[in-house]
């Protein structure tokens, strides 16, 4: 795993968006696995300059998100649907059909989820996957427990990212319980993965992303053995 420390947000944020620029131009039809979230949204920021200033072009771009909450309307502005139209999708030149977000009202999740990774498998696979990390140690929503999913999947969310995501809602109550998640077979799967974490409440997960255990109390752990990880932090998130 390589580390890059940053000094804050926007520094993270502007490398991210290079590094995604970078796998663009080097192939233009890129599959993107990509992430919600506050932690990515100055990374979409980047990416819409770049766009606008004429280095990188979406035309050819494919995109896969990592997850959504269920149940929950694309419509609904707390869908991650609406969340990547409103920061990234509407700005810049990406296909419709090339972008790809887990339906949060599947009426059969056993068959859709599968069908979705059908989908990213058929597309080749993804190229670049960036990825948040919640404060207990979750990637997408893969969350800690006693064994992991492989493949997408509807999974149940813990009180404790209910509380973390309760920000973005008028009250808890009306924080989806559920969502359709990547499992993290289909994540390891990423030729790459750039994983992004900014802020002093994301240290301790990232201290332990950088120790020597892999365990299931922290999913993002299994990340040490992919061959081709890179974390962009900053240094509160690296030194609290
Ligand atoms: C979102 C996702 C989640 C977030 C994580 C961190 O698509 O998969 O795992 O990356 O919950 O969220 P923020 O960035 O809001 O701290």
């Amino acid at each position: 795993m390589k580390v890059i420390v940053c000094r804050d947000y926007q520094e993270m944020s502007v490398k991210a968006a290079r590094m995604i620029a970078g796998q663009i131009i080097l192939k233009p039809d890129s599959v993107l696995g990509l992430a919600t979230g506050s932690t990515p949204e100055g990374t979409y920021k980047e990416l819409i300059k770049l766009y606008e200033s004429g280095l990188i072009d979406f035309s050819e771009v494919i995109s896969y998100n990592l997850d959504e909450y269920y149940p929950i309307k694309p419509d609904n502005d707390q869908s991650y649907k609406y969340f990547m139209d409103h920061h990234l999708f509407n700005f810049v030149n990406i296909k419709k059909e090339n972008i790809h977000i887990p339906n949060g009202m599947m009426q059969d999740p056993a068959t859709e989820c599968k069908e979705y990774d059908k989908m990213v498998e058929n597309a080749g696979g993804i190229d670049l996957q960036l990825l948040g990390i919640g404060q207990n140690g979750h990637i997408a929503f893969n969350e800690p427990d006693s064994s992991f999913y492989y493949e997408t999947h509807l999974t149940n969310l813990t009180d404790s990212t209910i509380e973390a995501n309760s920000r973005f809602f008028d009250s808890i109550d009306d924080v989806p319980k559920q969502a359709i998640t990547m499992g993290l077979g289909t994540i390891m799967k990423a030729k790459k993965i750039v994983l992004l974490a900014s802020g002093k409440n994301k240290q301790k997960a990232i201290a332990k992303l950088l120790g020597d255990k892999i365990t299931s109390a922290v999913p993002a752990t299994l990340l040490k053995v992919h061959p081709d990880v890179v974390i962009i932090c900053d240094e509160a998130a690296y030194n609290g």
